[in-house]
């Protein structure tokens, strides 16, 4: 990393950074926390790819969507990028980046799918150390741009009670006969249930799992343990609860269970209606045979399959497959069939002849090879979910240059205070 000199310097905010941070006009100095129309005095921290980042000192002009985070540690916490900023403005910032990627745009576009600002985020890789310096543990987020734990007694985009319980989880560590032991803990929650899933580095003694099963009963969440792998996780308390945690979609009157290492949206709020508008724009009919790609563990396949034929549900990830099955069996739903199925290599070609409609939520990479599959068929409504409006805008390019019409696409504020930005299309022939 270059020398830097770390006297202030006066900052002309200018941009906003896809990351979250404010530019200068010519995009060599970014200040975190800061908003395009600030001028603001900053001390230099890091010098990289050209780049000097700065934290603010003081704001001479502060922008009118501006406004005080609801956390005191924001400005610090890697957790959230703009919790400084007026959520309407973060919505209309995510809302033009998003329509930038698109070479053609959508016919249409949809109304942001808006839900809980805070207390929403419902699974969370945190960090846990000890502080030799502090004497003490903490747990929480990485701190902005650093490999630091951000010091904080509670976590507002956490849903409750797991954004109130850093604190007491840090002190609980603290207790371990090793408090460096504990270097992560997943955190999942249900729409009635909490569950901690510890990863520890060196074997507990019976005094540690009996602080762990103390803490599980005094706050009344499930705690795993995780000595290795992922394969290696078990619940540890409370002893004969519920196998899986769960959320529900009451408007499809469905019960979707779930382990806490499974995938799963962040925000089950803004999940039901995201679930719900999917079919709407989806529309397919009772005879319609319908493709649900990237499945997971059957969110959007099992309210799929309550109106139409039939829905073959595909999925890389066997335990998902499993859960998916599971969920089917349980809530009753007959008319789906889950395959596992790797959509980046393997073709859908033996699927395809049936199927009317096709709904894809695929990860961050996109699906590109499912895109030129589905540009060659005669599919008739494509409902592409996507965190991702680089690979979303590659992949319409696909469809759109397969004969598609790119109807309609809207933002879903599924990550506020976030740069993350999750979005739905339709595309039609
Ligand atoms: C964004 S999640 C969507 C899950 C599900 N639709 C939901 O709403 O919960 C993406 C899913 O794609 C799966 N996946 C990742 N890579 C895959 C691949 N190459 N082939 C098939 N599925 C894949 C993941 O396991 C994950 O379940």
């Amino acid at each position: 990393m270059a020398r830097i000199s770390k006297a202030p310097i006066q900052v002309d905010v200018t941009a906003l950074h896809d990351d979250g941070y404010g530019l200068s006009n010519d995009g060599r100095t970014a200040v975190l926390g800061t908003l395009p129309g600030e001028s603001v005095t900053a001390s230099p921290f890091s010098r990289r790819r050209k780049k000097t980042y700065c934290r603010i000192e003081s704001i001479e002009q502060a922008s009118a969507d501006r406004v005080e985070p609801a956390c005191s540690v924001a400005g610090v916490c890697g957790g959230c990028s703009l919790q400084h900023m007026d959520h309407s403005a973060q919505i209309e910032f995510k809302q033009a980046r998003w329509l930038d990627t698109f070479l053609r745009p959508p016919e249409e576009i949809l109304p942001p799918l808006l839900g809980p600002t805070l207390n929403y985020r419902s699974k969370a890789r945190l960090g846990a150390r000890f502080v030799d310096k502090k004497g003490k543990v903490l747990v929480g987020f990485r701190e902005k741009m650093k490999g630091f734990i951000t010091e904080t007694e509670s976590c507002k985009t956490l849903r409750l009670p797991a954004g109130d319980l850093l604190e007491p989880l840090a002190e609980m560590i603290m207790r371990l006969s090793d408090p460096q032991t504990v270097p992560q803990i997943e955190v999942a929650v249900g729409d009635v249930t909490t569950a901690f899933v510890i990863r520890h580095l060196s074997d507990l003694t019976e005094v540690d799992t009996d602080i762990l099963k103390k803490f599980s009963k005094d706050h009344q969440v499930q705690i795993y343990l995780q000595p290795s792998d992922t394969d290696s996780v078990y619940r540890l308390s409370p002893d004969g609860a519920d196998e899986y945690l769960y959320y529900d979609l009451d408007e499809h009157d469905l019960r979707i269970f779930f382990t806490p290492l499974d995938f799963t949206q962040v925000n089950h709020v803004i999940n039901q209606s995201m679930v719900s508008l999917a079919i709407k724009l989806l529309s397919p009919g009772h005879d319609d045979e319908v493709l649900d790609a990237f499945c997971g563990i059957g969110n959007f396949s099992l309210a799929i399959a309550r109106g139409v034929r039939h829905v073959t549900g595909l999925e890389s990830a066997s335990s998902s497959v499993e859960r998916a099955e599971y969920n089917a069996r349980i809530n009753g739903v007959e008319n789906v069939t889950f395959l596992s199925r790797d959509l980046f290599t393997e073709p859908v070609t033996d699927l395809l002849e049936p199927l009317s409609h096709v709904l894809l939520d695929p990860p961050r990479s996109g699906a590109e090879t499912l895109a030129k599959t589905l540009a060659q068929s005669d599919v008739k409504r494509v409902v592409y979910v996507s965190c991702n409006p680089q690979t979303l805008a590659r992949d319409i390019e696909i469809l759109v240059d397969g004969g598609y019409h790119f109807d309609k696409a809207g933002v879903i504020d599924m990550f506020p205070h976030t740069t993350h930005i999750e979005s739905i299309a339709v595309l039609s022939r």
